[in-house]
């Protein structure tokens, strides 16, 4: 998901000089981290995601990465992660030898402790039958150090076709499942241990409380990463990277960009000036809420109101890509109207996230491959500003954890997603108007309000309304009418990635629906979206 696409800043990051590689300053240099090497499972994030649930920052970086760079971090631990291949295929991801004898301890887990047992001379092979999904644990030799003082007997999450059927020489076997005569191992002696299943996923009951131990009984970690040391660690980069320079930020109303403009605001305080450039495509009451919440911040903010300027240029405009280009270029033309009036600007703040880092196949190395075709446009390299990105090491859900221990509103820390473009790509198969945008905003407004009204507001990953560009026939008090439909979209979603059409309840759709038709001139029609994604998309342009 990109910045852009929670409605924060609609800017890209292209031309931009990026901040220092960040691979190298994750936690902090004294303070304790976990690395995470990828080896391609699909629970790879969650495993960083349950570790620094547990208090520990942790980083996910790609199986191969250079040892150097791994032993200068200095970690307290390694994890190796699941992944697709078989330890014995062609062109399976090696393991280093050298990654276990680092003299820290390494949990492997799934193909990784395959990986762990086969590069130490334990046997793995391909098994009668794969294990997938919820699998039956029983514990051998009292869980040895790894499963202590858990059940004998409980429940775990298994993905996968190969087992382990010997435990290398040196290690005791302390778990078996049906199908894994040794599923999980270790030698506390060499400080190796290997779990077959997923610690990580909520189906394997007991997996916090040993991905616990191992942080903090064998890894020796204190666990004191919380947000509110990632508000400490990060004012004090903030300031140590921007020192007495200026700063700029672009509001949009989301949560990324907020937060990042909070982080960056109490770390050097008036030296920030936020922009918040008003393209009048934004929901109903959105820009005054961002105002209010800046202004309560103390914060300097500029409120620049631009609807018209945006609407004359989108008149008689009714194509998807030209309606996104215009919006794009005329932001970064206000925008750079404002920067330049402001002197000795340095810096622009960006909401990037971890997700987006990881996604654009980085593992923070290089900001340059930062996803940026949903993003509205680029910022144009002669404003020379250096990127100050203090969420580029934080999840989605941490980063609204740091909002609200900022004191952002929960307004701002829950938001649904919302496009850079905003309210213009929703208005589909004609041109923007400002009679539209009134109707759109009006009847959006409406199912806001009545989905929070009805507790669903944060379950749903977004719910909007669509304005199809046509006229059909109703019937209000005497008369015949001749007015628009609305499309009612809601849909529950982890990334946007994919998306399943959200099951609202009848008596809430019924609501929704005569509210509009009865509230909002124009409309007089309500319909639902039931489509998921693939193949449609969650927006409708
Ligand atoms: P689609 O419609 O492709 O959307 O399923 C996936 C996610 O991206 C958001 N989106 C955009 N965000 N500029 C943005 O900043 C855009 O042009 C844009 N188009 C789609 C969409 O809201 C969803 O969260």
């Amino acid at each position: 998901m990109t910045e852009s696409a929670v409605g924060a800043s609609p800017l890209s990051a292209d031309g931009l000089q990026p901040s220092p590689p960040p691979v190298d300053a994750g936690a902090g240099e004294a303070a304790e981290e976990i690395l995470v090497l990828d080896f391609g499972g699909q629970y790879s994030q969650l495993i960083a995601r349950r570790i620094r649930e547990c208090g520990v920052f942790a980083e996910l970086l790609p199986h191969d990465t250079d040892l150097e760079r791994i032993r200068a971090r200095r970690p307290a631990g390694l994890v190796l992660s699941g992944g697709p291949a078989s330890v014995y295929s062609e062109g399976a991801p090696a393991l280093r030898p050298e990654l276990l004898e680092l003299g820290i301890p390494v949990l492997g887990i799934c193909y990784g402790m395959q990986a762990m047992v086969h590069s130490l001379g334990g046997r793995v092979e391909a098994a009668d039958a794969g294990e997938f999904g919820r699998t039956d644990l029983s514990l051998a030799d009292g869980g040895g150090r790894l499963l202590a003082d858990l059940p004998a007997e409980q429940q775990c999450w298994m993905s996968h076709r190969d087992s382990v059927f010997e435990p290398p020489p040196g290690f005791v076997a302390l778990a078996s499942s049906p199908g894994s005569p040794v599923a999980a191992c270790e030698s506390t002696e060499r400080r190796l241990y290997g779990i077959q299943f997923h610690p990580e996923v909520v189906h394997t009951p007991y997996g916090t409380r040993i991905l616990d131990r191992f942080l903090r009984e064998i890894a020796g970690c204190e666990a004191t990463w919380s947000p509110e040391s990632v508000i400490d660690d990060q004012v004090e980069r903030i300031r140590a990277q921007v020192g007495g320079a200026g700063v700029i930020c672009g509001l949009s109303g989301g949560v990324d960009s907020a937060t990042a403009a909070a982080l960056v605001h109490r770390a050097v305080g008036d030296q920030l000036t936020c922009v918040l450039v008003d393209h009048g495509l934004m929901r109903k009451n959105e820009a005054q809420q961002v105002v209010e919440a800046f202004r309560g911040l103390g914060a300097r903010l500029i409120h620049v109101s631009a609807s018209e300027r945006f609407l004359d240029r989108l008149a008689g405009v009714d194509d998807p890509e030209r309606k996104r280009m215009i919006i794009g270029e005329e932001f970064i033309r206000v925008f750079e109207e404002e920067a330049r009036k402001l002197p000795d600007v340095r810096f622009l703040v960006q909401g990037t996230l971890y997700s987006d880092v990881i996604e654009s196949g980085g593992d923070g190395r290089s900001a340059d491959t930062i996803k940026s075709h949903h993003n509205v446009g680029g910022l144009p390299e002669d404003l020379g500003l250096e990127l100050v990105e203090p969420l580029r090491m934080l999840f989605k859900d941490e980063v609204r954890a740091v909002a609200s221990e900022l004191d952002l509103s929960d307004r701002i820390v829950w938001r649904q997603p919302f496009p850079g473009p905003g309210l213009a790509i929703r208005i589909v198969g004609g041109e923007v108007s400002a009679e539209r945008l009134e109707i759109l905003r009006e009847a959006d407004a409406i199912l806001q309000e009545e989905v929070r009204a009805a507790g669903l507001y944060r379950e749903l990953w977004q719910s909007f309304c669509v304005l199809p560009v046509v006229r059909s026939v109703g019937v209000q008090g005497d008369g015949r009418t001749y007015a628009y439909p609305i499309v009612i979209r809601a849909v529950t979603s982890q990334d946007a990635m994919t998306a399943d059409w959200a099951r609202l309840p009848y008596d809430l759709l019924e609501r929704v629906s005569a509210r509009i038709i009865n509230e909002v001139p124009h409309v007089n029609r309500v319909a639902l979206d039931v489509s998921s994604k693939p193949p449609a998309t969650i927006e409708w342009e």
